[in-house]
């Protein structure tokens, strides 16, 4: 039987939907080239941070070098920036030029500034489209949560406004009111939702008494919010998505995928299995569908979404005495 694995994400025709997420699995056209060869669908190239751009400005002493040199100052960071810019517009030329699957740059980015002016370079680079990872802590105690939802609207209507090329958000489900958030930003005229980002959370080295960044990758048991919240909101949003963070198997790509993803993204799993393991999911679903009599995963995209079970409660439901009563 002839399965057919080809998915529509972000508006773009995806031979599957096992896309590699940003991360240092691709951030160089060696790499790229190595997961093309292994089968996945798409790529999204390892961020440019804004972050990051600033950070590095400081970590040159700039400010301390310079002192009160206003120009020189200005020219130091603008060759930063530049040559940050040049490098990542370069990046995604060579991949454009060495693979045929869709490569999606990111911009990992904390407010509304100056990476927008990038965002149209890398558009103008020929990237397939932008991946948006968008998290702004809400740590301020006298922000309410409405200005701060306010700032993913701001982001989200001003890079529509820049740029042509399909425009995906990468949320986190740090939401007070996270379906009607969601679905809010789906019409703003982004193409696709990326659900969930990862975070590097802090540990604590109790010998050195120290801050430490607590584990990298994810565990398979992460996937069980991003399940979730792919099932409640298919069918609700006005754009594609894809199911990010667990995904660990075969068997959870297709778990994603009927609750209601068009896509899923994985990195963690690369990195543990490698990433040959991509052709040995690929065949798995292939054929876990053949045994079920699926012809195509379009068929099954969203096939256990909960408006199409007749009991949501297991995904509405967060907190359930039966199970947390029958464990001594
Ligand atoms: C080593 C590493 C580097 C990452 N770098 C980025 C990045 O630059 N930009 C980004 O948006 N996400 C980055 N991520 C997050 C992944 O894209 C992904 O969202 C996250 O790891 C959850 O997927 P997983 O559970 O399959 O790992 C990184 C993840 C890892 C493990």
């Amino acid at each position: 039987m002839n399965i057919d694995l080809s998915t529509t994400y972000m508006g773009l025709e995806l031979r599957n939907p096992i896309i590699a997420a940003s991360s240092g699995l691709t951030d160089s056209v060696v790499k790229i080239k190595e997961l093309d060869k292994q089968g996945v669908g798409a790529i999204v190239l390892k961020s440019i941070f804004e972050e990051q751009i600033i950070r590095e400005i400081d970590a040159q002493g700039v400010n301390n070098m310079y002192g009160t040199y206003q120009d020189a100052e200005n020219y130091v960071s603008f060759y930063t920036r530049e040559h940050n810019l040049n490098n990542y517009t370069q990046l995604i030329q060579d991949a454009k030029n060495t693979v045929e699957i869709p490569i999606i740059a990111s911009i990992n980015c904390i407010s509304k500034g100056e990476w927008i002016d990038y965002a149209k370079r890398i558009a103008e680079a020929g990237a397939n489209g932008i991946e948006i990872n968008l998290f702004i802590m809400p740590a301020d105690a006298k922000k309410t949560g409405a200005e701060y939802e306010q700032a993913y609207f701001d982001i989200a209507n001003s890079i529509k406004q820049q740029i042509d090329i399909p425009v995906a958000l990468k949320l986190s489900s740090y939401f007070s009111g996270l379906a009607n958030t969601i679905v809010k930003l789906s019409e703003t005229g982004i193409s696709s939702l990326v659900l969930f980002n990862r975070f590097y959370s802090p540990d604590i080295d109790l010998d050195s008494e120290k801050i430490v960044s607590g584990n990298i990758y994810s565990s398979a048991s992460d996937n069980g919010n991003t399940l979730r919240w792919m099932s409640l909101l298919h069918g609700k949003v006005s754009c594609s998505i894809a199911a990010s963070t667990g995904i660990h198997s075969w068997e959870s790509v297709i778990k994603n995928i009927m609750a209601g993803a068009n896509a899923v993204q994985i990195a963690s799993v690369l990195y543990e299995k490698g990433i040959t393991h991509v052709p040995v999911m690929l065949k798995e679903m292939e054929s876990w569908m053949a045994s079920k009599n699926y012809n195509s995963i379009k068929e099954i995209i969203g096939k256990l979404s909960s408006a199409k079970i007749n009991n949501p409660m297991m995904y509405e439901r967060a907190q359930f005495m039966k199970y947390f009563s029958n464990h001594y």
